[in-house]
């Protein structure tokens, strides 16, 4: 049940980690959603750190996160800065002993995920891989999860972006790439209906563009479509995930189709609309008519979801189960191999 940080009865005691263009056009707005109260925020630009925390009401701003860490009274703190710079931030927070939120990309490469399971103990460690809590995912889930539907066979993606050659180089290089910073988002969709891959394979087009094949364990087949060169700001972004004679599809975030067939007869059927309602699609789509929230961008993709999963999980005290660690350890697995494919099945070691 969502709760305004005005009307909180418990509010988390919160410490945000960089305040730069993300953190101030998406994190710090979605707050006031969320039990929290925002009591330091730092960043290297002290300036951009204390003007951040007086405009929204924090008392404290250090140019430096251990130095928060130290300092101030807080229970969590959400970072924001940059996937070279979690890792190191993340373990020295669990260290001082606080529950974690980071941006996506956890990391540059897995061992550093893997680094932060092991700094983890019991606080809580969630990665805003926001594509897995935005709601037509949610709901995809729940329809999947229902008796009658499935098992999940294929899913197909459609995102613009493309995985760079050279990969072997991206990886020694740590170099920051579009595939590292974009990529995470529609393989997080494949990684929360499929689940951890057990391999892939990179095709790359002579023109650009190309499909990643993802091989997830438990057999669901991924087909994610590189659509380099689709035109900015169009409706680019779609998923079909395919259970047993069902289909659901997401587009733009904000539509849900759920395709649950209709009654047919090849030689002799008159209608494509027989009569009832037990076949045809089921929709879902945020309506812009109304000044409610669940029109706005951060709750349809998803970054109220992944800072409201972490709030409950730390008021709980319960380890979260969306967007863990194990989770970007696995995304961070296929991120390598699919940089490293070119071309060949590369096999994705399981487990820890
Ligand atoms: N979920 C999304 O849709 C989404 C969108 C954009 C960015 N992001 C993620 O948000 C993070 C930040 O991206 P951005 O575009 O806001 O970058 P940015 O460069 O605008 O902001 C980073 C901020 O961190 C500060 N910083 C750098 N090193 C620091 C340190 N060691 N300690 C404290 N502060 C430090 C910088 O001064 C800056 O203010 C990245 O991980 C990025 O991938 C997510």
């Amino acid at each position: 049940m969502m709760e305004y940080m005005r009307d909180a009865k418990r509010r988390i005691r919160i410490g945000i980690v960089g305040a730069g263009s993300h953190s101030y056009r998406n994190i710090f707005p979605t707050l006031t959603y969320l039990p929290v109260e925002l009591v330091a925020v730092a960043d290297i630009d002290l300036d951009r750190a204390s003007a951040t925390a007086r405009q929204y009401g924090a008392t404290e701003s250090y140019a430096s996160a251990e130095e928060m860490y130290a300092k101030s009274d807080i229970e969590a703190v959400v970072l924001c800065v940059s996937p070279q710079m979690h890792p190191a931030l993340t373990i020295a927070a669990f260290k001082a002993g606080l529950h974690v939120f980071m941006e996506k990309p956890a990391a540059m490469v897995a061992d550093e995920v893997a680094g932060m399971i092991a700094a983890r103990g019991d606080r809580v460690g969630v990665v805003g891989y926001k594509k897995a809590f935005m709601p037509a995912v949610r709901k995809a889930q729940e329809i999947l999860a229902m008796d009658g539907v499935g098992p999940l066979r294929s899913v197909v993606g459609t995102y613009p972006m493309s995985i760079p050659e050279n990969g072997r180089k991206v990886l020694d290089e740590r170099e920051a790439t579009n595939w590292l910073a974009n990529g995470c988002h529609p393989l997080s969709v494949f990684l929360e209906f499929g689940g951890p891959a057990a391999a892939v394979t990179t095709h790359r087009g002579k023109n650009g563009g190309g499909a990643l094949i993802i091989h997830h364990a438990n057999g669901t087949i991924g087909n994610f479509h590189l659509a380099q060169g689709a035109p900015a700001f169009q409706p680019f972004e779609r998923y079909v995930i395919y259970a047993d004679k069902q289909s659901i599809e997401i587009e733009n975030s904000r539509r849900l189709s759920y395709q649950r067939g209709i009654e047919f007869a090849y030689a002799t059927g008159t209608s494509f609309a027989p009569p009832g309602l037990a076949g045809g699609a089921i929709v879902w789509e945020a309506q812009d008519g109304l000044n409610t929230l669940e029109n706005k961008a951060v709750f349809t993709q998803g970054l109220y979801g992944e800072l409201a999963h972490f709030c409950e999980s730390v008021l709980a005290s319960q380890p979260a189960t969306i967007g863990t660690l194990e989770f970007a350890l696995d995304l961070t697995r296929v991120y390598e191999a699919a940089l490293l494919s070119e071309g060949d099945t590369v096999e994705i070691r399981q487990g820890a």
